[in-house]
């Protein structure tokens, strides 16, 4: 949620070493899938094709810059970017064990997506 009683809280004093900005992206990626949230509850919640378009471009934009700011993650700590793909293979076994290659999950991604788009 927006908080502009204080015009100064998300002002950073200095610099910031890759862990301490490891935290802040953490944060940051926090609040893209708050905007996330809030821009599909409102698109859900109108039947108003105009608000539909924009909220919903809105709610797609906010959902790349979760992707842009994993990726700058990735690229800060590779470590961590270990735990990511540790976690993706996670998946990738139990849709294997379920019957379900990588292209399947593939399609159902793309399917879904493309069935808000016809909302
Ligand atoms: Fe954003």
């Amino acid at each position: 949620m927006p908080s502009f009683a204080n015009p100064f809280q998300g002002n950073v004093k200095g610099k910031m070493s890759n862990a301490e900005l490891m935290q802040a992206l953490r944060l940051d990626i926090a609040s893209e899938l708050e905007a996330i949230f809030l821009y599909d509850a409102h698109y859900l919640a109108t039947d108003d094709p105009a608000a539909k378009a924009v909220l919903g471009d809105i709610r797609d934009e906010e959902k790349a810059h979760v992707g842009e700011l994993i990726t700058l993650m990735r690229y800060l700590d590779p470590k961590e970017a270990d735990s990511f793909f540790h976690g993706e293979n996670e998946v990738k076994e139990m849709l294997e064990e379920l019957g379900m290659s990588d292209s399947d999950s593939e399609k159902a991604i793309n399917h879904r997506v493309g069935s808000l788009k016809e909302d």
